[in-house]
């Protein structure tokens, strides 16, 4: 039985996509940075084990990979779902609004892969995922830490995907439009109106609906998709 740990998983896309793979047969692991109750009472509903780091801290997550590794033994699939939004116009936003959505949205590429892809080689396979946004690809008003983040994910994936296709393992990254979350349910509801209005099916996506794709592409028979980005966004934009 494979094993699959996905970043910022007890809530939100993160869950369905623990959900969706568990079903799939795998083990699987979630990590989480702050909300102990939600933890525990997701580990209570799914029986899928969960730690605690911060994925934007490289020694970190080395850590914690170490310490999932010992619990459950080695990682054969990665999912870098964790992240966050500190939304505002440039000239209002702050160093650290910057800084820190950089840090958990895009670091903790670097420092997750970094901890899991010399097993992966090792052992000749491995998937990783990344959940990168609609946002990434067009940009957004009021979110250029997020839209420079999502975007880096998406050249860290291509560049991953070249380093490792000879040892089976394959890189990849999902870019949901607007989804039924608590990240999108924080948008101000005027502005959501304008959004949803230019989705051409006309609603939000549910996490479901990416979690699917993500159990797409960790299959063994994807063997043969890397260094791609799956766009999920209701047509909203067609890249
Ligand atoms: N388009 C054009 N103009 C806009 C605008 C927009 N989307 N949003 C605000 N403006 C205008 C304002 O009306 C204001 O104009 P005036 O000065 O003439 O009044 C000007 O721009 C400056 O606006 P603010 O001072 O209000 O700017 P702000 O720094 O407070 O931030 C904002 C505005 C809260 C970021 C707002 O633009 C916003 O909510 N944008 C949408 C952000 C968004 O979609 N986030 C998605 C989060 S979920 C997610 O990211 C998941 C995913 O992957 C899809």
């Amino acid at each position: 039985m494979r094993t699959a740990l996905v970043t910022g998983g007890t809530t939100g896309i993160g869950a369905a996509i623990c959900a969706a793979l568990q079903a799939a047969d795998l083990r699987v692991a979630a990590t989480y940075s702050g909300h102990e109750a939600r933890a525990a009472s997701f580990t209570e509903a799914t029986g899928i084990p969960t730690f605690r780091w911060d994925v934007s801290d490289h020694a970190a997550c080395a850590a914690g990979v170490a310490q999932v590794e010992t619990a459950l033994g080695p990682i054969d699939i990665l999912i870098n779902n964790a992240g966050i939004t500190r939304d505002s116009s440039l000239l209002k936003m702050s160093e650290e609004a910057w800084k820190r959505v950089l840090g958990v949205d895009l670091d903790s590429c670097f420092n997750m892969a970094q901890a899991v892809v010399g097993g992966m080689r090792a052992r000749r396979w491995g998937r990783i995922v990344s959940i990168a946004s609609i946002n990434g690809q067009t940009g957004q008003f009021g979110q250029t830490n997020y839209a420079a983040a999502k975007a880096g994910m998406l050249g860290f994936t291509k560049a991953l995907a070249l380093e490792v296709a000879r040892d089976g393992v394959t890189v990849n990254a999902v870019a949901p439009g607007y989804t039924d979350t608590e990240m999108v349910a924080a948008v101000a509801p005027e502005i959501m109106k304008t959004i949803v209005a230019r989705i051409p099916v006309g609603r939000l996506a549910r996490p479901e609906e990416i979690a699917r794709c993500v159990a797409f592409l960790v299959a063994d028979e994807a063997g043969f998709i890397t260094g791609s980005t799956l766009s999920v966004n209701g047509g909203q934009a067609m890249i």
